[in-house]
C-alpha cells in the first residue's frame, strides 16, 4: 500500500492493527501479525487491512479554496477553449475515500457549467479500501460530512432520508466512477484502467502517509496521466515544490496548483531504440472479416507502404511514448510529410493521441490503422476504447466484439465490454464478462503484463475485479 508509519504514528498503527486483528477473528494482535506474515498476502487480506490501516477522514468542499481556483480559473479556460469543439472535461479525485470530494467536483461543475448535459463528463474516484468505496457508492452522508457547506448546500444536491441523513441526487451521482485502485502499484496512464488524458487530478491527503520515495513516484505517475497543460492539486500541507519537480508551480490566492506543461519538462530523451518498443501486435487471426470497415480516405496519393521502424523521428517518437511524452510523440509523428505511414506508425500515433484526450483525432488514426491491418485486433480494441471515451456506447461495443472475434483471449476487451455492461446496469452481462476476464487472467502469472494494457498485470487487473465485484452494492 505505500503506507509509511514514522515513530510519532506508532500508536495509530497498533490501534488500526488491533482492529484488523479482530476482523481477522484473532484475540491478540501480535498472533494476528504473526499469521499475516507467515502466509501470503491474499486480496482478501489486503482490502481488510486497507480497510484499518487507512484514515478516511473527508468532507464536502473541504479545502476549498483549491476548489474555488478549479471553479474560477482553471474549469472555465478548458470549458472555453473546448466549447463548440471536443466538449469534453475529464477529472479524477485520486484517494477519493467516501466520495465526497468526487461529488463535490461533479455539483461544482453542475454549477458552472449549464450545457452539462452536451458534455462528456468523466469523474473518475478511486481510492484502496472497498468499504469506503461502497460508502461512495451508496452516496448516503451524516452531518459531519457538511460541515464546511454554506446553508442550503444539502437540500439542492442531496435527498434527506428518514435516518436524518442525505443521499445524493441520482443526476451528481452519475458524473462520477468509483474504482478500485492502488496509486502505489497500479500502472498510471492507461487506457484499459480510464486513467490516460487527464484534465484535472485531485490527490489531496493521501501523500503524507507515503515514504518521500513512494511519493515521488506517485506524482510521477499522475503527471503521465495528465494531458500536456493538465492540473494537479494536492493538499497544502502537502504542497512542495521539491515534489514536483516535472511540474510547472501556480500560485493562486489561498492555493497551489502544479501545472504540467511540456515545455517546461524536458528530462534527457534516452537514447533511440532501433525498433520501437512500445509496439506489439496483438493480433494472432489473419483472416480479413467481411465486416472490417471500408478505409478512411487518406491524404496519400500512393498506398502507404510498410512503416520503417528504424527511421528516426518513428524511433524517437516510440522513446517518446516509453516515456509518457505523448503529445510530444504526436507531434513528432505528425511533422512527418503526409502523417505517419503503416500501421505500426499509425497504431502508436493514435494510442499517443488518445493518451491526450485528442480522441477525434485517435480515432481518425485508428481507422487508417485498421485499414492499414485489418486483423489487428489491438486496432479494434484502441478504436473501441477510444468510442467510449467519446460517449458512444453502441460503436464502442460493436469494436470491441470485433476485438474478440479476431481473439477471443484478448482480455482488455472482455474487460471493457465488462465496464460497459456494468456502467448500463447491465449486471449479468457484466458479471459474464467479468468472468472471462478472470478465467482468462488465471491462465498468466500474476506479473505477466497484459498487450495493450500500457503496463497493466494479471495479478493487477484480477484485483481490480475482484475489488470492483466487493464495492458493489449488492443487487
Ligand atoms: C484522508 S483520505 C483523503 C480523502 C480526500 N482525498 C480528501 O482530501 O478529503 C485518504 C484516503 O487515501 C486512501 N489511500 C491510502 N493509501 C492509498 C493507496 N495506496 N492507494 C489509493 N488510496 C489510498 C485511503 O483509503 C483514504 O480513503
Amino acid at each position: 500500500m505505500g503506507l509509511h508509519f514514522p515513530p510519532e504514528r506508532m500508536t495509530d498503527l497498533q490501534r488500526s492493527v488491533a482492529a484488523a486483528a479482530e476482523e481477522f477473528g484473532f484475540g491478540e494482535a501480535t498472533t494476528c501479525v504473526d499469521w499475516l506474515l507467515a502466509t501470503p498476502l491474499t486480496e482478501a487480506r489486503l482490502q481488510v487491512l486497507a480497510t484499518h490501516l487507512t484514515i478516511g477522514e473527508t468532507y464536502f468542499f473541504r479545502e476549498k479554496k483549491t476548489l474555488d481556483i478549479l471553479a474560477s480559473h482553471v474549469l472555465p479556460e478548458l470549458i472555453r477553449a473546448r466549447r463548440g469543439r471536443a466538449q469534453r472535461l475529464r477529472l479524477w479525485s485520486a484517494a477519493c475515500c467516501s466520495g465526497e470530494e468526487a461529488y463535490s467536483l461533479a455539483i461544482l461543475l453542475q454549477q458552472i457549467l449549464p450545457d452539462l448535459a452536451d458534455w462528456q463528463v468523466t469523474i473518475l474516484a478511486t481510492d484502496i479500501n472497498p468499504r469506503v468505496l461502497r460508502k461512495a457508492v451508496a452516496g448516503s452522508y451524516g452531518e459531519w460530512s457538511f460541515r464546511e457547506t454554506p446553508a442550503g448546500f444539502k437540500e439542492r444536491y442531496f435527498t434527506r432520508t428518514g435516518d436524518r441523513r442525505y443521499t445524493i441526487r441520482p443526476e451528481i451521482a452519475k458524473l462520477v466512477t468509483f474504482e478500485h485502485r492502488n496509486l502505489v502499484d497500479d500502472v498510471s496512464s492507461s487506457l484499459a484502467t480510464d486513467t490516460n488524458a487527464m484534465d484535472v487530478i485531485l490527490c489531496r491527503n493521501v501523500l503524507m502517509y507515503f515514504t518521500p520515495a513512494q511519493t515521488r513516484k506517485v506524482i510521477a505517475s499522475l503527471h503521465e496521466s495528465l494531458i500536456d497543460g493538465g492540473w494537479l492539486a494536492a493538499s497544502p500541507s502537502e504542497s512542495s515544490q521539491q515534489l514536483f519537480p516535472e511540474f510547472v508551480t501556480r500560485n493562486f490566492p489561498g492555493a497551489i496548483l502544479y501545472q504540467k506543461s511540456r515545455a517546461d519538462w524536458r528530462p534527457a530523451l534516452a537514447s533511440a531504440p532501433a525498433s520501437s518498443p512500445a509496439i506489439t501486435s496483438a493480433a494472432t487471426a489473419t483472416a480479413t472479416p467481411a465486416w472490417a470497415p471500408a478505409p478512411q480516405p487518406v491524404p496519400l496519393t500512393t498506398a502507404p507502404p510498410a512503416a520503417d521502424t528504424r527511421s528516426t523521428p518513428y524511433a524517437l517518437a516510440a522513446a517518446l511514448y516509453e516515456q509518457g511524452r505523448y503529445g510530444e510523440a504526436a507531434e513528432m509523428l505528425l511533422a512527418v510529410a503526409g502523417g505517419p505511414k503503416g500501421s505500426e506508425a499509425c497504431s502508436l500515433l493514435a494510442r499517443a493521441l488518445a493518451n491526450q484526450g485528442r480522441l477525434a483525432e485517435a480515432l481518425g488514426w485508428c481507422d487508417r490503422w485498421i485499414a492499414a491491418d485489418k486483423a489487428d485486433a489491438a486496432g479494434h480494441y484502441l478504436r473501441g476504447v477510444v468510442l467510449l471515451e467519446q460517449g458512444d456506447p453502441d460503436e464502442a461495443r460493436r469494436a470491441l466484439q470485433r476485438v474478440l472475434y479476431l481473439d477471443p483471449s484478448f482480455v482488455l476487451a472482455h474487460f471493457a465490454l465488462g465496464n460497459l455492461a456494468r456502467r448500463r446496469g447491465q449486471h449479468d452481462e457484466a458479471d459474464r464478462q467479468f468472468g472471462n476476464t478472470l478465467r482468462l487472467l488465471r491462465r498468466l502469472a500474476p506479473g505477466d503484463r497484459l498487450p495493450e494494457s500500457d503496463g497493466l498485470t494479471a495479478g493487477r487487473l484480477t484485483q481490480t475485479i475482484t475489488a470492483l465485484t466487493a464495492a458493489e452494492p449488492t443487487r
